[in-house]
């Protein structure tokens, strides 16, 4: 459930209207609802009611600054894979103590950052990397606290790219190898073995490859705890999917995950971490776009909108759906049409969505895409030299800019022209 539905004629986020923050930002725009967030967040709290646990938000699916800061007063930790998401997180006021660090190529000098300003763990995801932060803390006279991502190869049954628990992905250390690794990590100065760490990729719409990979982890626990390792802490990752259309869709429920990982992980009495990103943000966040034409092709019209794939690269990256609705709510039981419905730069990939069934639209009205909080600006570019995309952050009555749209000026002030040209 969230926060954006038509009240009195038109789609409002929370109690202000869409209508009104556009008439402020212009068009495209990134509008969240804070009550959605916390409300999602919540979800996961009561999932995991009774468990010593932390949500550590992922902050790679939304990273503003002031979504961050609203997450981590309500207690949410942070999942971070580089540097600035470490800045991020603690420009929002969340502590190190709440801050995982996960991915593949963490750098030296984003070692060193995270165990200066403080950091709850590492999720280490190789041999070499283990052997850098070995390096890297014993040079600072530290103890780095480190999980090791295993790669527990199962099948998450979700989009190619970003599936990541099979063994031909590039994440973790094989399973099998695992007990070898811990062995050797327990013996490196610098490092302190404290937990085990799985994420099997994103936008999962069923719970038998969480279970069949927490079921691994558990195993897993038990025979490191067997090996001598004092095993305390389990994270599990993130992934849960949400329904992206929603008369098809209906992926499995906060609750139930909570009941599978009691179930699969429950009796080792470990603190558990999980690291939602799109099932807090994604539902919590639109993307409002402004019909600049309407164009009718050969055998086809086009919708031709000022977002475009630079501000939400997801239909094209990923053949992604999202819902595109109309901001003035469209009179019950009105005949719809298709469209295609496209952006304006000069890509045929920048397309949203083909042959899609809209109300009646025309050039200048407001269109909203729905489900576009998570990887939406957080994976925008200026690609066409068109601006970042700015976002909005609503709370009940009010509304803030939480990140403007820079000029042009700004933009192109950020290159500069040598010398000697
Ligand atoms: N933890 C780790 C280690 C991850 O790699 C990810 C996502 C998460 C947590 C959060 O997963 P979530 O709960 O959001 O599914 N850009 C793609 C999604 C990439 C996900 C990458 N990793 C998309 O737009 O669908």
């Amino acid at each position: 459930m969230d926060h954006f539905l038509y009240r009195g004629g038109q789609l409002m986020a929370e109690d202000v209207a869409i209508s009104e923050i556009v008439a402020e930002t212009g068009t495209p725009v990134y509008v969240y609802s804070a009550a959605t967030l916390l409300r999602h967040l919540k979800l996961f709290e009561d999932a995991l009611d009774g468990l010593p646990h932390l949500v550590c938000f992922a902050v790679k699916s939304l990273g503003n600054v002031a979504v961050l800061k609203l997450l981590g007063e309500a207690g949410a930790g942070m999942d971070i894979v580089s540097g600035g998401e470490y800045a991020r997180a603690r420009a929002a006021g969340v502590p190190g103590e709440r801050i995982v660090f996960s991915g593949v190529g963490k750098t030296r000098e984003e070692m060193r950052m995270a165990l200066e300003g403080g950091i709850r763990q590492f999720n280490v995801e190789s041999e070499p990397e283990l052997h850098a932060l070995s390096d890297v803390a014993s040079s600072l006279g530290k103890a780095a606290p480190i999980t090791i991502r295993v790669n527990p190869d199962v099948d998450a049954k979700t989009h190619a790219k970003i599936a990541t628990g099979k063994s031909e992905n590039k994440f973790g250390i094989p399973i099998a190898r695992a007990r070898d690794v811990y062995a050797m990590a327990a013996k490196l100065p610098g490092i302190e073995v404290i937990g085990v760490d799985v994420h099997i990729g994103s936008q999962l719409t069923e719970l038998a490859p969480f279970e069949a990979a927490f079921t691994k982890v558990a195993e897993l626990t038990e025979s490191l705890r067997a090996d001598g390792h004092d095993i305390r802490r389990l994270d599990l990752g993130g992934g849960l999917g949400i329904p992206y259309e929603r008369i098809n869709e209906a992926p499995p429920l906060p609750f139930d995950y909570g009941a599978l990982i009691r179930r699969t992980v429950g009796h080792l009495g470990c603190e558990i971490e999980i690291e939602p990103g799109r099932l807090v943000a994604g539902n919590a966040g639109l993307l409002v776009s402004r019909v600049t034409y309407a164009k009718s092709g050969e055998g086809r019209d086009f919708l031709i909108l000022d977002a475009a794939m630079n501000d939400l690269v997801r239909p094209s990256m990923y053949d992604a759906h999202h819902d595109i609705i109309p901001v003035a709510e469209p009179e019950a039981g009105v005949e719809t049409k298709p469209w295609d419905i496209v952006g304006p730069v000069c890509e045929t990939g920048d397309t949203f969505a083909r042959e899609r069934e809209l109300p009646p639209v025309a050039e200048g009205d407001f269109v909203a895409f729905r489900s576009a909080g998570a990887y939406g600006a957080v994976m925008a570019s200026e690609y066409n030299a068109r601006p970042l995309v700015p976002e909005v952050l609503v709370s009940g009555d009010q509304f803030a800019v939480i990140r403007r749209r820079p000029s042009y000026e700004e933009m192109i002030a950020r290159d500069s022209i040598p010398e000697w040209l």
